[in-house]
């Protein structure tokens, strides 16, 4: 019998329009469709899946670190799930390592989910028609499923109550703009990160003008993708821009609030409107995440100048310039 084992290297994502609540708890569905760039492989996770009759449970390590309680149990369901489209019993062990600091808060779970289900998937030797993997792998982490395809990816929102219309897929690959560039400043976390879980549902309960941006979000989806069509930089930054103070808008309307971005957070988005400014011209835009680290999306050509603002903003520990990603690969190098 061939071994039920396989490794999967995905990389992470940046969206652009944001994904922030949930429709569907149980079957984890958006309540807005979302759209991304997948990056290159500076912020990659790698992951071995064995099944095996010599594993007495399942069992998972992120980085040297054996998972247990929530964090296994969400790996434990992907691995669980798929387990049963297939004829083995057997156990799994699944081994992880993130090429950037897990603490750095950059969205090590869309790397994550999205390399865990492929490797479980092609361990188990299953056939799966690409929607049923989109929706498997969202079943982990909702923003892994965009991690899926490289270039610019979308995640509908859809509208069964099934989940069977809420899907991602590629609109462009990496080739169709590669001088876009990705600027990552590493900011000292203020305070402990919220898990975004937790985070959605209280903005959902308690926000006022949350249902306002929902209401918004077709709009700026077709914005974003007719800017991504013709390659119109300034009006992609724009609305990424708009879309992320908009989430983090929310998020401050939440009771309690959810303050995640910093003084050396804000001092960036005042470094990116004065270069713009100095400019004349919308050139970098920034976006943050559930985290203070920031992500100026510019060009090849701008990337130079905006990382040495940010390496002299106070708080910036570290700059990485990132490339859209092709998306996840296959490897025969296993990690055990
Ligand atoms: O996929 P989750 O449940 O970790 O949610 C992540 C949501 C944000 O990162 C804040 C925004 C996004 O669309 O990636």
């Amino acid at each position: 019998m061939k071994a039920l084992k396989a490794t999967c290297i995905a990389t992470s994502n940046i969206a652009l329009v944001k994904y922030w609540g949930k429709r569907d708890k149980e079957r984890n569905l958006p309540a807005n469709s979302s759209l991304s760039i997948t990056m290159d492989e500076q912020l990659r996770t790698t992951t071995t899946v064995e099944f095996s009759k010599s594993y007495k449970s399942d069992e998972a390590q992120i980085n040297g670190v054996r998972l247990k309680g929530e964090e296994l149990s969400r790996v434990v369901g992907t691995v669980d799930y798929l387990r049963r489209f297939s004829k083995t019993q057997f156990k799994a062990r699944v081994v992880s390592e993130n090429s950037f600091p897990t603490a750095a808060g950059l969205a090590s779970s869309a790397s994550g989910f999205a390399a865990l289900t492929l490797a479980t998937v092609k361990a188990l030797q299953l056939e799966l028609q690409p929607r049923q993997l989109s929706v498997i792998t969202r079943l982990g982490s909702g923003s892994a499923c965009r991690s899926l395809y490289g270039g610019f990816v979308e995640w509908k929102r859809g509208t069964l109550n099934d989940g069977s219309d809420s899907y991602s897929e590629q609109i462009a690959p990496e080739t169709h703009w590669p001088e876009l560039r990705n600027v990552i400043a590493i900011v000292q976390a203020g305070r402990k990160k919220q898990s975004s879980r937790k985070g959605m549902q209280q903005t959902a309960a308690t926000s006022d003008l949350y249902q306002r941006r929902l209401a918004q979000v077709p709009y700026r989806m077709q914005r974003v993708k007719e800017a991504i069509r013709q390659k119109n930089l300034g009006a992609l930054l724009e609305e990424t821009m708009k879309d992320s103070n908009s989430m983090h808008a929310v998020m401050l309307d939440s009771y309690p609030p959810i303050l995640h971005l910093t003084d050396a957070s804000r001092q960036v988005i005042d470094a990116v409107h004065e270069f713009n400014g100095a400019l004349g011209d919308t050139a970098a835009g920034y976006t943050f995440d559930a985290g203070p680290n920031a992500q100026i999306i510019t060009t090849e050509k701008r990337a130079p100048a905006i990382g040495k603002i940010l390496s002299e903003i106070g708080g910036v520990q570290s700059v990485i310039t990132c490339r859209q990603g092709k998306g996840p690969q296959f490897t025969s190098k296993h990690l055990f």
